[in-house]
Parts: structure tokens; C-alpha cells; sequence
């Protein structure tokens, strides 16, 4: 058990225990209350819960903090706790707790982290981007923030199933297999597949915008597209028919499918190859096409859904709008395939959560979905939007190219490459005794900086906030970052490389841990913090708590090193006690960043 969870449990059984005091539901509210504090001087944690019990008590709240503390029994872990200020209860670790979970944590794989008491199975659905366009930097922060509570949960032990739910069977594949009708250039199709599809794909959503009643102006300026357009009046209406004689299996537009789909796949495989991200399973929406009668039919015989002017709506209470799952025409929705996709992982996964990584645009479908599922007699799985903003660029607005256009993803990945490469050639040009990393190392390094510099860019942000792109600070030395963090880690290795220390020798020796310094000592307790973090991380699924931590973690290094010299400690044995500190921190840096899918290199 972390700390935390420990001094929980404790003040839990306090609790309870107290005479005269029902506080039945409200125990777990009031544990909360417990937290780390913020100044050493109050102790390394603090509860706070005296003060909103003394008032629901009519009692004076340092009083309850006292009755309290009573029948705290705490003495293993912590030296006496303090009552300070209005009821706040101190409390400060012994050193000696501190050492001995220090020492367990060396000897642990898991580097002392407990697995969850109670595992859940998560179907976790992230990434899913609509294919036969090319992926843009909206898709960076669900592929990422998404892999990174896939990791997490699975570290703490919880049954985790990816599923890319691929847009692959959506209203783009009757722009291009139009596109492919009246547009296509035979000779750069065989050379270049996907970009031709995608080609196809901006002109006739250019053609579809031209007639649309509020085109952009700027369209209208090209002579060609003028032509074009006139040529095509009918783009928008014959681009749904496309569509739709696809899926009614139109037995052409499938095959033209069945051609594009191996090209899209690769394009998308690649980049989630760099990204170094892998899916459990891929259930694009054409997998549920031929699930999605069944449903309608489902929800018109339960009453659950029921016509409307020819069309097939759910009607929830509490909504507005209801949601649709037939058009009149008969087309099936985004929403249908939602329910479908709901009931196949329900019948085939059982899982007790399905978490959805996807854009805050749509909140209400996902309220619309969750509510339908529950209709639908799914009611006991946690259903859970796990929502984010917008990338925006430097201006402020969501972040285009100078052109106007969303930026692709690849060029995004290549570009924070090629500026990791300059600051890893200046580093290593600068260093003391000249350059060290061959050129292959050098393009090696440059690739683990710049994809972990994007990543952590976005996993650092708030999730729900929109988060402003730079490239700058995203490759900053110094903050919090991917490249700080990577430094961070290469620079304690170092340590183990000048001393010529064995680490595996030093870890199994049985050293014990000395936090007689402060810095040592503060440095300890974060290392010790790790469980904590990844705690808060799945408790909101804010993988941001992570990064904090990890930011934390090497100020706490920072200072360490600064104030306390490892090679040339005094004795021996301090000298072996703060190897082991550095020697954990690295390995703590290497799984937080592991878990949030990002790599880190001996040297750069
Ligand atoms: N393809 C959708 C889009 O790009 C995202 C799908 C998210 N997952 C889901 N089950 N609806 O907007």
C-alpha cells in the first residue's frame, strides 16, 4: 500500500472507532481530506477533516482533532502527530519507515508499487480516427492520452483491452469512391496510394464546400475549382448515395473498399509504428455494419426508440434532442454503430468500464450513448467520456498551417524530430571533452526526444483544458517536459557510468538507506510517491498526474544533487545510500515515462 492509502486506512479505523460519532457514508469523503502537505514544515502529510467535522459536531475542531488523534495508532509509521492552527492533524513519516519501503522498493521490479486490490477489466476506446484522411493533430491526443491510461491500468494490474474504433465506413468513403469516379490520376494512384486518396479526398470536400451555403471565399478565387464546381452541382447528394449504396453492399463500391482499406491501414500503421503505440483490437465501424438493424429493431420493439417523421429517434428524458439512429432515408448513424459497439463489448469483453478518449465536441453523443446503453438494460458498466480540448497554435486558434489547412500528423512527428536533432547535435558539440554520440546515435536519440517531447506536451496538459502547441517549449531544457525529464535520466546513469558503480552488485547488497540530509530525505518521500500518483492518474484518468509527479521528482533530484555529493560523499557507506537514490530515481523516471509511452536514453 502507498503512504497515503496507509494513513487512510488508519485514520479510517479512527474514525469509526470514535464514540458518539456516526459518520457511516461520510467516512471516505472525509479521508480524502487527507492529504500530502505543502510546506516541510507541517509534516508530510496533513489531514484536514477536524474542521468540516467540528462543525457538523458543533464542536470545537481542534478538540475533535485531539479525540481523534486518540485513537489514531500511527507509532509504526509516523513520529506523534501534531495538531497545528484551527485542528490541522501533522503528520511526519519516521525515517525509518521511509528507509525500509526505500529498501523494498530497490529489491522490487515494480519498484515497490502495489497492484490494485480490486482489479477492474477496462475496454479502453482511443485513437479511432476517420482513415482515407490524412490523420491530423487532433488525433495526437486521444492516441496518446488513451495509450497512456492503457498503460497505466495495466501496470496496476487491471485487465485493459484496446479498441481502435477506425472510422472506416463514414461518409469519406463516398467522397473518394466519388472522387475515384471522376477524378483520379491513374499514374500517381499506383505510385502513391494513399496520396492520391487523399487527394480526392480535399477536392471534392472542396467541391462539397463550394456548394455548401456557407463556403469559405477563398475557394472561389480558383478558376479551376470554379469549373469544377459547375461541373459537379450535384457533388453533396450523389457523395450520400455513394454512401449509402455502400453499405446496402453495392457489390462495386465494396470492392472499391475493400481496395482502398489495406492502403489506409498501412498509412495509419505507420504512424502508430513511430508512435510506438499497439491496439488489442480494431473494430472499425464496418465491422458493426451488419450489427446495426438488429439494434434498431431492438429499440423500436422494447420502446425504447420509436418513429418519428421517418425517422427512428430515442427520445431521454432530460434531453432536448433525441438521438437518432435511422435517417429517413434509411441510413444508419454514428450513433447506431455506438450501440452496437456498446453491445459487442458487452457480450464479449464484460467489462466493469468502457472509457471513451475523444474529443469534447461530442460530449452529447456520449451523453446520448451512455444514456440509450442504460435503456438498454447495460446499466451496472462505468461508462466514462474521457474528454479533451483543442490543440491550439501560437495565435491562440486551433492550430492550422500558414495555408489554412489542419496539420498532418506525420509532418508534426517529422518536424519535432528535426528540432530534437539540432538541440541534441548542440549538446553534444558543447560537451567538455568534444562530440561522443556517432551520427546514428545522434538520429536515434533525436527520434526518442522529439516523439516523447510531443507526447508529454499533451499528457502534461490538463486534458479537459485546449493546450497551446509549441515546439519551443515542448523541446525546453528546463520545465516540464519530455526532454527535461530524458536528461534528467540520462544524467543520473552518467553518475553510475563515472563511477564505474555496479548497480545490479549494489541492489541486491542490502545498503541501507540514509535520510539523514534533507534533501535526501525529501527525496525519499518522493520516490515513494510514485503509487500515489498513478492513483490520482486513473482516478479522474488525468495522466497529467503523472507528469507532475515526474516534474517533482527530479526538482527533488535536482536539490539532492546539488547539496549532496554522491561520488565523493564522506563515508562509504552514505556514498552507497545515495548511489541507491539515484539509482531508484532513474528507475522511477524510466517507468513514469514508460507508462505514459515515452523512452529515455543513456546519453544525450
Ligand atoms: N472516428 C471518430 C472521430 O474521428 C471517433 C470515434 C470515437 N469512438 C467512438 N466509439 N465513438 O470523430
Amino acid at each position: 500500500m502507498s503512504i497515503l492509502a496507509e494513513l487512510k486506512d488508519r485514520f479510517r479505523r479512527a474514525l469509526v472507532d470514535l464514540p458518539d460519532v456516526d459518520l457511516a457514508e461520510d467516512v471516505e469523503e472525509l479521508l480524502e481530506l487527507i492529504r500530502r502537505s505543502t510546506d516541510p514544515r507541517f509534516g508530510d502529510y496533513q489531514a484536514n477533516f477536524a474542521m468540516p467535522l467540528g462543525k457538523r459536531l458543533s464542536r470545537p475542531p481542534r478538540e475533535v482533532a485531539a479525540q481523534i488523534v486518540e485513537h489514531l495508532e500511527v507509532d509504526d509509521l509516523c513520529d506523534p502527530p501534531e495538531i497545528a492552527g484551527p485542528g490541522f492533524i501533522n503528520l511526519r513519516i519516521k525515517n525509518r519507515c521511509l528507509a525500509e519501503r526505500l529498501a523494498a522498493a530497490v529489491g522490487d521490479q515494480r519498484l515497490g508499487i502495489p497492484a490494485a486490490a480490486r482489479p477492474r477489466t477496462y475496454v479502453i476506446d482511443y485513437s479511432a480516427p476517420n482513415v482515407a484522411k490524412p490523420m491530423h493533430v487532433g488525433h495526437i491526443r486521444s492516441t496518446v492520452i488513451g495509450d497512456a491510461l492503457y498503460k497505466i491500468l495495466s501496470f496496476l494490474g487491471h485487465q485493459t483491452i484496446s479498441d481502435n474504433h477506425l472510422g472506416d465506413w463514414g461518409t469519406q468513403f463516398g467522397m473518394i469512391i466519388y472522387g475515384f469516379r471522376h477524378f483520379l490520376d491513374e499514374q500517381a494512384y499506383q505510385r502513391d496510394p494513399v496520396g492520391e486518396l487523399a487527394r480526392l479526398y480535399q477536392l471534392v470536400r472542396q467541391l462539397m464546400d463550394y456548394h455548401a451555403k456557407d463556403q469559405p471565399a477563398a475557394v472561389h478565387g480558383d478558376p479551376t475549382l470554379s469549373r469544377l464546381a459547375a461541373e459537379h452541382k450535384d457533388i453533396g447528394s450523389a457523395v450520400l448515395a455513394e454512401t449509402a449504396s455502400l453499405h446496402e453492399g453495392d457489390e462495386q463500391n465494396v470492392r472499391l473498399w475493400r481496395e482502398f482499406m489495406p492502403a489506409c491501414q498501412q498509412e495509419i500503421d505507420r504512424i502508430y509504428q513511430r508512435l510506438g503505440v499497439r491496439f488489442d483490437y480494431t473494430l472499425g465501424e464496418s465491422f458493426y455494419n451488419d450489427r446495426l438493424q438488429a439494434i434498431v429493431d431492438d429499440l423500436l420493439a422494447r420502446g425504447i426508440a420509436r418513429e418519428s417523421e421517418g425517422a427512428v429517434c430515442v427520445f431521454l428524458e432530460g434531453h432536448e434532442i433525441p438521438m437518432l439512429v435511422r435517417k429517413q432515408d434509411g441510413a444508419f448513424l454514428y450513433a447506431t454503430s455506438d450501440l452496437a459497439t456498446v453491445r459487442y463489448r458487452m457480450e464479449h469483453f464484460n467489462p466493469d468500464a468502457i472509457l471513451y478518449v475523444v474529443d469534447h465536441r461530442q460530449a452529447l453523443h456520449f451523453e446520448h450513448l451512455f444514456a440509450t446503453a442504460r435503456l438498454m438494460g447495460y446499466g451496472d458498466v462505468e461508462l466514462t467520456h474521457v474528454s479533451f480540448g483543442t490543440v491550439l497554435g501560437e495565435d491562440g486558434r486551433p492550430f492550422k498551417t500558414r495555408s489554412g489547412e489542419t496539420v498532418g500528423l506525420e509532418g508534426l512527428l517529422d518536424e519535432a524530430v528535426h528540432r530534437a536533432a539540432q538541440i541534441v547535435a548542440a549538446g553534444d558539440d558543447a560537451k567538455p571533452g568534444g562530440p561522443e554520440l556517432s551520427a546514428d546515435e545522434r538520429k536515434r536519440i533525436a527520434e526518442i526526444v522529439g516523439i516523447g517531447a510531443l507526447k508529454y506536451a499533451d499528457l502534461s496538459q490538463n486534458r479537459t483544458s485546449d493546450y497551446l502547441f509549441s515546439y519551443d517549449k515542448m523541446l525546453a531544457m528546463n520545465g516540464n517536459t519530455a526532454t527535461y525529464m530524458q536528461y534528467a535520466y540520462a544524467r543520473v546513469r552518467s553518475i553510475f557510468a563515472k563511477g564505474s558503480a555496479d548497480v545490479e552488485a549494489l541492489r541486491t547488497s542490502g545498503t541501507p538507506i540514509l535520510l539523514d540530509s534533507p534533501a535526501e530525505r525529501a527525496l525519499g518521500l518522493q520516490l515513494l510517491r510514485m503509487a500515489e500518483a498513478l492513483d490520482l492518474a486513473v482516478l479522474d484518468y488525468r495522466p497529467n498526474q503523472l507528469t507532475n509527479y515526474l516534474f517533482e521528482l527530479a526538482d527533488c533530484y535536482s536539490t539532492f544533487y546539488e547539496s549532496c555529493p554522491v561520488l565523493k560523499a564522506e563515508t562509504d557507506a552514505v556514498r552507497q545510500s545515495r548511489l541507491l537514490l539515484c539509482d531508484l530515481t532513474a528507475r522511477t523516471i524510466c517507468k513514469g515515462l514508460e507508462l505514459l509511452g515515452i523512452d529515455v536514453v543513456e546519453r544525450m
